[in-house]
């Protein structure tokens, strides 16, 4: 009897892992001490004098994603934890709420943490989140692509104070070398398909090949060993990773390979010439596709073992061959069979982006299509845009599939400030109790970080907590901890800007890119929704608080400044395309000059802060380097990124930056010339002609510069706020003058 039982039991079990829902499975397998350790290592990196004042004890029993906060009879604060990430995340919250002190990408805000006995705490905290996710394939590009293991070790501290717990592993190109090289491609053809460090998320998801190589096998191998290293530390806090899973983008050269296997040409990406666009596209549904894809998937797990979750983005920003419901349904389920065939436990990660992208293709036949062919519970989606673009109702709740809800928030990491904190504060709670909701966490997918950090640290909380948050007070709150001072100067100056920048409700998505920003032309409107007074009036607060020595401050106000400058720049442009159509040339001259002024004025105050420098992204891009030639590429690499991005200025100032010496040399030799051609097309009497100018500026500027190697500062000048606010003022005063 009791022996039947087991074999029952056993059966069960087997019958669950090969049938659904392997997402419920989902789970860590680092052990309790191990996640302890490492939480504890955490504290003991933030706050290494105050680290015994802490004890983190890791309780696989307790409820899942709870933390438990209270002080010890000798006065220690004891975090009781259900993981690592749990631990860290309640240990952040008593470092913000309690202890008034604020960590952010930018920078730590810790003065505030007493010498002396910290303040009594009990409380229990459950996460209304079963994942706290954090993302995009394209923040590999735009953020990380020249990171070492120190920024890492300090971002994956962040991640775990965050609550975050999912994430991606997105680096295969050694992976990919080998298992092309046993296949029986040539080296040169491999590195054909293998694009430059820049530009790898957009080559892995078959939008372009090539461009910015050779992939050098030192960086492939460094980056290979990196993630290595980047997998285990967060393994050890109790995160789980997704591995790269194999969407069917190869080389254009596999064709010699398996001549009959059947292949579908990729549509060109954003005008990418033929040398450096559309590989092939292997249909999921071909024996050599999944003969391919697990050489590739038992590589990927013997070198980084398994969280049992892959991601897999066929179709981002890429059409499929047909737009039939069968063919779209057997091209998700064959790719789910390719997962499931290396990892039976395997859930599939989608980016849900080219529902929002391509939504005219995707209607909802597709999509269920495309949805339902893998079984319930093993495919997780990001609805990726969740505050403008969300695809939940749409869908159903995905036709049943998992999804977490995600705030994308900015294209191609440019500075401008923007948000929407008030639909991030509201609408995930009703996604969560949308009829039939199958949510399952919330996430950030920023595809560029380090801007807008007010955003985020917003989203991931609300991700945690279960109810709406009263928005002013956690502003306020906000700039409380961050500056380490309860100044009513800092917290009005945060109120005006939650009224303001922070208060987009449209359903456009933004980019950031203000005038100053872009390449010129006669036709540029200001991307501006709000009133733009209230920047100034928070700028003025800022610059006038009482905030005692803090660099977070100083990060803040030449930040504010900047967006004040960038508003100030938009009037000035509209004022100089009123006079060039009134033909009036003094005007325009002197117009021009005050653009010029204010670009110069404002390099300077950007040169105030290293986070605000061209020249210490370009020394990232270089320090990666082994010799004199793989400096130069990677150097090319940065710099096209952020500027023409392709060859022949393909998507043009689509991860602009506005830092010191993009500011003051490329964008002020932009306006320079355009000023320039204005003048003259008025005292020749010709028209102006926008594709001449455009083809101008693009071999006088925008190219020049991407193969310059000329050196920009990568140490600040000191911050000087008296400088500032002379600076601040004089522009104001020109701001009054032209209303
Ligand atoms: C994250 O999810 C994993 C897997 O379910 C779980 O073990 C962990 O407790 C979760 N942690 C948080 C902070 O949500
Ligand atoms: C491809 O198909 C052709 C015609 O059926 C056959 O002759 C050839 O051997 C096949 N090639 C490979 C590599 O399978
Ligand atoms: C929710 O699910 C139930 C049971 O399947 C179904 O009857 C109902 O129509 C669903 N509601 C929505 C809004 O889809
Ligand atoms: C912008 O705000 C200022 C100050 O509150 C106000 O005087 C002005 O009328 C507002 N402008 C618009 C267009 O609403
Ligand atoms: C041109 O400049 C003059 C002097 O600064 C000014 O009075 C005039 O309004 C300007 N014209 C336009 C159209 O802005």
């Amino acid at each position: 009897m009791i022996v039947w039982k087991k074999c029952f039991l056993v059966f069960l079990f087997a019958f669950q892992v090969h049938s659904e829902n392997n997402f419920r499975n989902l789970k860590t397998k680092t052990s309790p001490e191990v996640q302890q350790k490492a939480a504890q290592d955490v504290i003991e990196r933030l706050i290494p004098n105050f680290a015994d004042r802490v004890v983190i004890k890791v309780d696989p029993e307790a409820k899942l994603n709870t933390f438990t906060l209270s002080k010890t009879a000798n006065s220690k604060l004891r975090v009781i934890a259900s993981d690592g990430v749990s631990a860290c995340k309640g240990f952040h919250y008593y470092l913000k709420y309690y202890l008034k002190a604020h960590i952010s990408w930018d920078g730590n805000q810790l003065n505030t943490i007493p010498g002396g006995d910290w303040p009594a705490v009990s409380l229990t905290s459950t996460s209304d989140s079963r994942f706290i996710y954090y993302q995009n394939v394209c923040t590999w590009g735009y953020s990380f692509t020249w990171w070492q293991w120190k920024d890492w070790r300090r971002h994956i501290d962040w991640m775990a104070l965050m609550g975050i717990n999912l994430s991606l592993a997105p680096i295969q190109e050694e992976i990919w070398f080998k298992v092309y090289k046993d296949l029986g491609l040539t080296e040169d053809e491999i590195l054909d398909h293998l694009s430059g460090p820049a530009f790898l998320p957009w080559q892995r998801m078959g939008n372009l090949r090539g461009w910015g190589g050779p992939l050098t096998s030192t960086y492939r191998k460094n980056q290979f060993s990196l993630q290595t290293q980047i997998i285990k530390a967060q393994r050890d806090l109790g995160m789980l990773v997704a591995l790269p899973g194999m969407a069917g983008h190869v080389p254009v050269s596999l064709p010699r390979i398996f001549p009959n296997a059947s292949y579908n040409p990729l549509t060109k990406w954003n005008r990418f010439s033929d040398r450096y666009c559309c590989p092939q596209f292997l249909d999921s549904s071909d024996d050599v596709f999944q003969k391919v894809s697990s050489q590739f998937l038992r590589e990927v797990i013997e070198s980084y073992g398994t969280d049992h979750i892959y991601f897999v983005d066929p179709y981002n920003e890429v059409s499929p061959a047909r737009s039939d419901k069968e063919y779209i349904s057997i091209v998700s389920g064959k790719i789910y069979d390719s997962l499931a065939n290396a990892d039976p436990k395997a859930v599939w990660l989608l980016q849900g982006w080219f529902f929002v992208n391509a939504g005219a293709f995707w209607n909802s036949e597709l999509k269920k299509a495309f949805l339902t062919a893998v079984p319930t519970g093993n495919l997780l989606v990001l609805d990726l845009h969740s505050e403008l673009a969300p695809q939940y109702e749409n869908t159903k709740s995905y036709y049943g599939q998992p999804f977490i809800w995600c705030m994308l928030h900015n294209f191609g990491g440019t500075l401008g400030m923007h948000g929407s904190a008030h639909i991030v504060n509201t609408r995930i709670q009703l996604a969560r109790d949308m009829e039939n909701s199958t949510m399952v966490g919330v996430g950030i997918t920023p595809e560029g970080i380090n801007q807008n950090y007010a955003m985020y640290e917003l989203a991931l909380e609300r991700g945690w907590h279960d109810s709406d948050f009263d928005l002013k007070l956690w502003f306020q709150m906000y700039a409380t901890a961050r500056y380490g001072v309860d100044d009513s100067d800092c917290t009005t100056s945060w109120l005006l800007l939650l009224r303001s920048v922070y208060n987009y409700r449209g359903l456009e998505s933004l980019h950031g890119k203000y005038i100053l920003a872009r390449r010129p032309s006669i036709k540029l409107t200001s991307p501006t929704w709000y009133n733009t007074t209230d920047v100034k009036t928070a700028l003025q607060y800022l610059i006038n608080a009482k905030v005692p020595q803090n660099s977070l401050y100083a990060h803040d106000v030449i930040d504010l400044t900047r967006q004040y400058f960038q508003n100030l720049f938009d009037k000035i442009y509209k004022e100089l395309i009123l006079n060039f159509n009134n033909k009036d040339i003094n005007n325009v001259t002197e117009i021009s000059n005050v653009m010029l002024e204010l670009l110069t004025d404002l390099d300077e105050i950007l040169r105030m802060n290293e986070k605000f420098l061209l020249g210490k992204f370009l020394l990232s891009a270089k320090l990666l380097a082994s010799n004199p030639l793989e400096e130069e590429l990677y150097e090319f690499n940065a710099r096209n990124q952020i500027t023409t991005w392709g060859p022949n200025g393909e998507i043009v100032d689509y991860a602009t930056k506005q830092w010191a010496g993009m500011v003051g040399d490329y964008f002020h030799s932009r306006w320079a010339l355009f000023g320039k051609v204005l003048k003259d097309a008025l005292s020749s009497k010709k028209r102006y002609n926008e594709n001449q100018f455009r083809r101008k500026v693009f071999n006088e500027v925008e190219n020049p510069f991407t193969i310059n190697r000329k050196v920009y500062t990568s140490r600040a000048d000191k911050f000087s706020l008296k400088r500032i606010r002379g600076l601040v003022e004089k522009w104001k005063q020109f701001d009054d003058t032209i209303g």
